[in-house]
C-alpha cells in the first residue's frame, strides 16, 4: 500500500525515504553532538569507546557508539543525565521501576511541544480527528501516560476528559454522559472498564466509542480482537516509554492495524542482539534500540528497551514499523528450557472459550524445576462445571503450542486482581 496522500498529515509522514534518511542523518549528527557537549556520562562513553560525534558519516555508524542501559540512568539519579540547566526544565516524568530508584526525565519547553506533536499524529494516525471528544485513563503524575496522550490530544484539537486512572465507576458514568469517540488506556484497563459497563447493564458494544488507543503493556492480536468485539472499536497500539520521551514514539495506523509506525523523524530505531548487541538487519528479531533526534533536555543514544520486535517496513506510511511487542526480556520465563512470555499464554487463555481474558502467571518451585501456575478466570456466562474441564484443555494447549507442563486454575469471576493501569501478569512464589 502506498502512503496515504493527506493535506492533514505532518509533511514528513508522507516525504520520501530518502528525504527522511537525509533529515534523520542531520539530526543524529546534532543529538550526538549536544550529548556529548552536555552530558558527562555520554563524554566518558563515548571517549571510552574510542568515537566522536564527528565520525558519524552514515546512519549505520550509529552502531560504533555505545548504549545506553537502565542502570547508566539510575546512576545519575536524579538529574545527572540532563543536557540542559535544571532551570530550563518545564517538566519532569519518572518511571516506576520494579527495584531501587526510579528513573528521572526532564524535558524544556521545546521537548513538550516535539511530544505533544507527535502524540497529536498518534491519535490522528488511530483514526482522531479534532474536534473529537477523548475520553484519557492513562494515569496522570509521575507516569507519562496521562499528561503525554493529554498534550497531544489538546494538540490535535480534540475535546479532552482527563480522567486518569481509577474509579472504574465513574469512568463508566462518564463514558455514558459525555459520549466520547476516543479511549486512551491500557488494554488490561479497558477490559476492567468493559467488566464494569457489563455490571452497570451498560450496552458495551453500542457505547459512543469507536477507538481505542492501546499501549504500555505487551497486548496480542487475540485481546485486540476480544476488546473490538466487546466495545465495537477500533482498537490499535500505542508503544512509547518514559526514557526516550514517553508514549507516542510509535503508533499503529488504523487502516492497516499492522503493527506500529515508528515516528522515525524524532526516534532512530534499530534491533540489535539481545546477547551480542549486534545489528541485525530489519525483519530479525531482537532488542529494540532508540536513539533520540530533537530532544534538548535528555538526549537518549542507543537506549536498550528491552522489548523484543523485529523491524517491518512501512505501509501506511514510508516510517519503518516494527512487529506487536511480544514482550520485553524481564519478562522472559525459562520453563525446562523452553522461553516463555506472557503474552503466548494470553493468545491461548483468548482461543479457550469460556475463559475471560483476565489472568496471571504465578512462578513456581516444582521441586527442583521452575513451574508455572496459570490463574484464569471464567467468562461471564460460563457454568461453574466446566471450570475443571477449561482447565485441562488450556493445559493442554499450552503443552502442544509452547511445549511445556503447567497447571492451570480457573476461578470464578472476579478472582484475579484486576488492572487499574499496567497489569501485573506473573507472580514469583519461587
Ligand atoms: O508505558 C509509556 C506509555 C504510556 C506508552 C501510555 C503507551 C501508552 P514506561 O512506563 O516507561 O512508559 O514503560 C515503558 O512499557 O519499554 C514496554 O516494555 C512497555 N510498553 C509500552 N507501550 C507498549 C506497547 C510507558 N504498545 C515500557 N506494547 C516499554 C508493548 C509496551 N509494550
Amino acid at each position: 500500500m502506498s502512503p496515504k496522500k493527506n493535506s492533514s498529515l505532518d509533511p514528513i509522514e508522507t516525504a520520501s525515504i530518502d528525504e527522511l534518511r537525509a533529515l534523520q542523518l542531520e539530526r543524529m549528527r546534532w543529538s550526538l553532538t549536544h550529548a556529548y557537549t552536555n552530558v558527562d556520562h555520554y563524554r566518558q562513553s563515548f571517549d571510552e569507546a574510542g568515537v566522536h560525534p564527528t565520525d558519524l558519516h552514515t546512519l549505520e555508524d550509529l552502531a560504533r557508539f555505545p548504549f545506553t542501559v537502565k542502570t547508566d540512568l539510575r546512576e545519575y539519579y536524579p538529574f545527572g543525565m540532563l543536557a540542559v540547566p535544571r532551570e530550563q526544565l518545564v517538566r519532569i516524568h519518572a518511571s516506576s521501576g520494579t527495584t531501587g530508584k526510579p528513573i528521572v526525565v526532564g524535558y524544556t519547553q521545546h521537548d513538550i511541544d516535539i511530544w505533544s506533536e507527535v502524540m497529536a499524529r498518534s491519535i490522528r494516525a488511530a483514526g482522531g480527528n479534532p474536534g473529537d471528544l477523548c475520553h484519557i485513563s492513562y494515569g496522570y503524575g509521575l507516569f507519562t501516560g496521562g499528561l503525554g496522550a493529554h498534550y497531544g490530544a489538546e494538540r490535535l484539537g480534540c475535546t479532552v476528559i482527563p480522567m486518569s486512572g481509577g474509579q472504574t465507576e465513574k469512568q463508566v458514568q462518564l463514558i455514558a454522559d459525555f459520549k466520547p469517540r476516543i479511549i486512551m488506556v491500557t488494554p488490561s484497563y479497558c477490559l476492567n472498564i468493559a467488566d464494569e459497563m457489563d455490571r452497570q447493564g451498560i450496552d458495551s458494544a453500542n457505547c459512543s466509542l469507536e477507538i481505542g488507543i492501546f499501549g504500555a503493556e505487551p497486548w496480542t492480536n487475540e485481546m485486540r480482537a476480544t476488546i473490538e468485539q466487546r466495545l465495537g472499536i477500533d482498537a490499535v497500539d500505542i508503544y512509547g516509554l518514559s526514557e526516550v520521551i514517553g508514549p507516542g514514539v510509535a503508533q499503529e495506523c488504523v487502516e492497516t492495524k499492522d503493527g506500529p509506525t515508528i515516528w522515525e523523524d524524532h526516534f532512530y530505531p534499530e534491533v540489535v542482539d539481545p546477547e551480542t548487541g549486534e545489528v541485525l538487519p530489519d525483519g530479525e528479531d531482537g532488542e529494540l534500540v532508540f536513539t533520540s533526534l530533537t530532544k534538548q533536555a535528555f538526549p537518549i543514544v542507543r537506549y536498550r528497551t528491552r522489548d523484543l520486535t523485529r523491524l517491518l517496513p512501512g505501509t501506511a506510511r514510508n516510517m519503518r514499523r516494527f512487529n506487536k511487542i511480544t514482550g520485553r526480556s524481564d519478562d522472559m520465563m525459562i520453563i525446562r528450557g523452553v522461553n516463555v512470555y506472557p503474552t503466548q499464554i494470553e493468545e491461548l487463555i483468548l482461543q479457550t472459550k469460556g475463559l475471560a481474558p483476565h489472568y496471571q502467571i504465578e512462578r513456581v518451585k516444582d521441586g527442583n524445576m521452575e513451574g508455572i501456575v496459570v490463574h484464569a478466570e471464567l467468562a461471564e456466562g460460563a457454568e461453574n462445571s466446566v471450570a475443571q474441564q477449561l482447565g485441562e484443555q488450556l493445559t493442554h494447549s499450552i503443552k502442544s503450542y509452547i511445549g511445556i507442563s503447567s497447571r492451570v486454575k480457573v476461578s470464578n469471576q472476579g478472582v484475579i486482581p484486576r488492572s487499574q493501569g499496567k497489569a501485573q501478569r506473573i507472580i514469583d512464589s519461587r
